[in-house]
């Protein structure tokens, strides 16, 4: 492992007492991005609101500028309007689109609205293959040409027309593009075996508040009759479900209690129902959700992780934390990404005892966790592995804090203000920064 680069920060965190306190969610990230993307469907100004302060929103911004979109991002509200000013340009720049999977979301927009796309393929956590040729069937399926290049793809079609589309797989991306292409193309397109993760059904009704005609939002099958045009809209973006359970299971585990407010409680069951049976307290009232640790020892549960409405895969690595200080042999089943276990080994530096067999992790607790120096792998590990420092005795270095400031606004802030022993070092950001 080489050493941490002086410039990189790196996230210090000291095993301590309870998290306990208040936290309001941000906006959520993997809807934001898909709502800036939807802009490039509109004939006038798209206004969201609960923007959160991730670095992959101006990163989506350059992508849409870079695409002839006028974005004025105010970080400090959470706002960003985003409207065409010039709608020529068919390849969105490079050194964007690779840094983020949101980026293939202009895909569809573009070719409904434009007739092309010239794409990098894009970029994201590296926890597998993650191809997007389920987005690229739907689009051909609609009419589209697809043409593999040495540096991308280039998509064309004069005008989209709706189609019967069965995705192999209900892929949150390939279902977000193609209802966003589905909106603008000619007759009606039924997408069956659609994803129905809460941040689609978001994006699905902002898209009938910008005059879309989309049925079965939040099923499996959801049905779009094509318009001619769009118009711009003001949106709020929805809570981060993902945030919420990670800052939950962070009160499980250190035997704190944690309070999160403006959350959807409903887009949270499997989470909390896994919380619940793993002994912790779990309260429900309105758009707040409360967890502690209910018991002294916590019970080992299984977690399988499916599409929505199964249990998250951006919450597997968190929960394996809880894992680890659970009494017992528990197992977590990733069904999602293929490469999404690569978090164990840096579980097992720090003692923990979970074998690996294939799609399931078995883990035997309690063990003691010490601290160890981690490298953030994606934004969820890197989350995970603050929240095994808050629980492992000495020191617990995170690396990569790319990774987190990519999903996470205000990680260490919010977290030192729950009492964690956390501190961001190395990029000049303040020590509590
Ligand atoms: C979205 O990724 C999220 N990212 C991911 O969150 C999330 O884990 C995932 O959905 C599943 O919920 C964003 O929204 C930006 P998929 P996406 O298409 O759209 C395979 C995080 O931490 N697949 O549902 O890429 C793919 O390889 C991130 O916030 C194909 O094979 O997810 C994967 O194994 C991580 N071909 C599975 O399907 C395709 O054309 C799920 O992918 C598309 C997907």
């Amino acid at each position: 492992m080489t050493p941490p680069d002086a410039h990189d920060p790196v996230l210090r965190v000291r095993g301590g007492g309870p998290l306990e306190g208040t936290i309001r969610l941000s906006g959520a990230k993997n809807s934001v991005l898909k709502l800036m993307a939807a802009s490039l469907l509109a004939d006038g100004a798209v206004d969201l609101s609960e923007v959160p302060s991730i670095s992959d929103v101006p990163v989506m911004g350059a992508v849409l500028e870079g695409l002839g979109v006028a974005v004025t991002h105010d970080v400090d509200a959470g706002t960003c309007r985003l409207e065409v000013h010039d709608d020529r340009t068919l390849r969105p720049p490079r050194d964007a689109v690779t840094r983020i999977r949101a980026s293939v979301a202009c895909l569809g927009p573009l070719v409904a609205r434009r007739g092309a796309a010239e794409f990098a393929l894009p970029g994201g956590d590296r926890i597998g293959a993650r191809s997007i040729d389920l987005h690229l069937d739907g689009l051909t399926a609609m009419g589209a040409t697809v043409e593999h290049g040495d540096d991308g793809v280039v998509v064309r079609s004069q005008r989209l027309h709706g189609a019967r589309i069965t995705l192999d797989f209900p892929s949150v991306g390939a279902t977000e593009n193609l209802v966003m292409a589905a909106t603008l193309a000619q007759g009606r397109t039924v997408i069956e075996n659609a994803a129905r993760e809460p941040e689609i059904a978001d994006l699905c009704r902002m898209l009938v508040a910008m005059g879309a005609r989309i049925s079965g939002i939040g099923t499996p099958t959801i049905m779009v009759e094509g318009v001619e045009r769009l118009q711009g809209v003001a949106w709020e973006t929805c809570p981060d479900r993902i945030e919420a359970g990670t800052y939950l299971v962070a009160a499980a585990l250190t035997g704190g209690r944690v309070r999160v407010e403006r959350v959807r409680p409903d887009d949270l069951t499997l989470p909390l129902r896994k919380l619940a049976d793993a002994g912790a307290s779990v309260d429900v009232e309105g758009d707040t959700v409360t967890v502690e640790r209910g018991v002294a020892e916590l019970r080992p549960v299984d977690v399988v992780t499916l599409p929505y409405p199964g249990f998250p895969t951006d919450l597997q690595p968190q929960m394996m934390v809880l894992l680890t200080q659970a009494d017992g042999m528990s197992r977590c089943t990733e069904n999602v990404f293929e490469s999404r276990f690569s978090f164990v080994e840096q579980l097992r530096r720090m003692g923990a005892d979970i074998d690996v067999d294939g799609h399931h992790a078995h883990l035997s607790g309690p063990t003691r966790l010490h601290g160890a120096t981690l490298d953030g792998l994606d934004v969820r590990a890197g989350a995970a592995g603050v929240l095994a420092g808050l629980v492992a005795e000495g020191e617990t270095v995170v690396r990569d804090v790319h990774h987190i400031d990519r999903g996470y606004a205000d990680f260490v802030p919010r977290l030192r203000a729950l009492g964690a022993d956390v501190v961001r070092d190395g990029d000049g950001a303040d020590a509590d920064g």
